[in-house]
């Protein structure tokens, strides 16, 4: 049976414990090799659920292992707005 961690990213337990076995062991590693907790959820579902994988896996205890590094989604800007003059510029 799969068992889902992160739905956002579309990551089974399977592809979190390959990973630990391939030497991603630790959360900001996971997160960097497969997008855990880089989805729209932004963690909120999946990281405690990887966090306990990670510890299951490598015996660490929950303590040890350290949160990614959470940063703000990044906001799409209007081509306007980049395309548009500088300000003062327009009077010229
Ligand atoms: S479930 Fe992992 S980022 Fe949303």
């Amino acid at each position: 049976m799969t068992t889902m961690v992160c739905r956002c990213e579309d990551l089974t337990e399977d592809d979190i414990v390959e990973a630990i076995e391939d030497g991603y062991d630790e959360m900001e590693k996971l997160k960097r090799h497969l997008r855990l907790g880089m989805g729209p959820c932004q963690g909120k579902s999946c990281t405690l659920l990887a966090e306990r994988i990670l510890c299951r896996e490598t015996g660490k205890d929950i303590q040890e292992v350290a949160e990614p590094t959470a940063r703000p989604p990044s906001q799409p800007v209007p081509f306007s707005l980049l395309a548009s003059p500088k300000r003062g510029e327009q009077d010229e």
